[in-house]
């Protein structure tokens, strides 16, 4: 898959006459993509989770996007070689980009281990729209949790290509925010993904 952007022969832009910023103002925040990336296991469903929890308390609208959700439906032609992951995070990075022209905060969990596709999403996104959050946790930590019993397997080489085994994961070379998922609590994460939010002028606190 090449960098270039894919478009369909024939397509003329409809502009929506309610537009993303007649979304924000009704809204009372601003949209943006909090993309969470770590390894299998490291916490990412579950801080999206959680921080999503937190935001409808804020009275924000939100939607969370998960890798294993969505390998069931829009990704789930999709395997886990190189170029498969590359056009998973493609086709969320697109879908996020769209929740964002609705006004909401999207929340995606994905590996996403490659920083190129990352970055990628980073570039479609308006500027000020994504916030890279790097939910570190060692490939220890994560394969000691062995919540769905994968690195078990992965070891076993009974799945191949597995994140952090048999796969790379390149580590953000300078996300908007890291927490430590192995190791601080979920609340000080959330809490930190809050504060970000509301510095910069993403939502605001209550
Ligand atoms: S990504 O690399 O394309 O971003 P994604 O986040 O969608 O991956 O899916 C990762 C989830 O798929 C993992 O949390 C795990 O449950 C499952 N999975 C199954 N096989 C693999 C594999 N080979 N490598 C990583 N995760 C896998």
């Amino acid at each position: 898959m090449s960098n270039e952007k894919v478009v369909s022969s024939n397509v003329v832009w409809h502009h929506a006459t309610v537009t993303r910023v007649l979304r924000e103002e009704q809204n009372n925040h601003r949209g943006a993509i909090l993309w969470f990336t770590g390894l299998s296991g490291a916490g990412k469903s579950t801080l999206a989770h959680a921080v999503e929890e937190r935001l409808h308390q804020m009275e924000c609208r939100t939607f969370v996007l998960d890798g294993d959700n969505v390998r069931n439906g829009l990704c789930g032609d999709l395997g886990f070689s190189n170029e498969d992951r590359i056009e998973n995070i493609r086709r969320v990075g697109e879908l996020a980009k769209l929740f964002v022209e609705a006004g909401v905060i999207v929340l995606t969990a994905f590996i996403s281990p490659f920083s190129a596709d990352r970055e990628r999403v980073r570039n479609i996104a308006q500027h000020g729209d994504f916030f890279e959050i790097y939910c570190d946790s060692s490939i220890e930590v994560c394969e000691q949790r062995d919540v769905k019993g994968l690195y078990k397997k992965a070891r076993q080489g009974v799945i191949k290509d597995f994140t952090g085994i048999s796969s790379p994961y390149e580590v953000p070379d300078n996300p908007e925010l890291t927490v430590m998922t192995g190791e601080e609590s979920l609340e000080s994460c959330v809490n930190a993904v809050i504060t970000l939010l509301v510095t910069r002028g993403i939502a605001k606190s209550n």
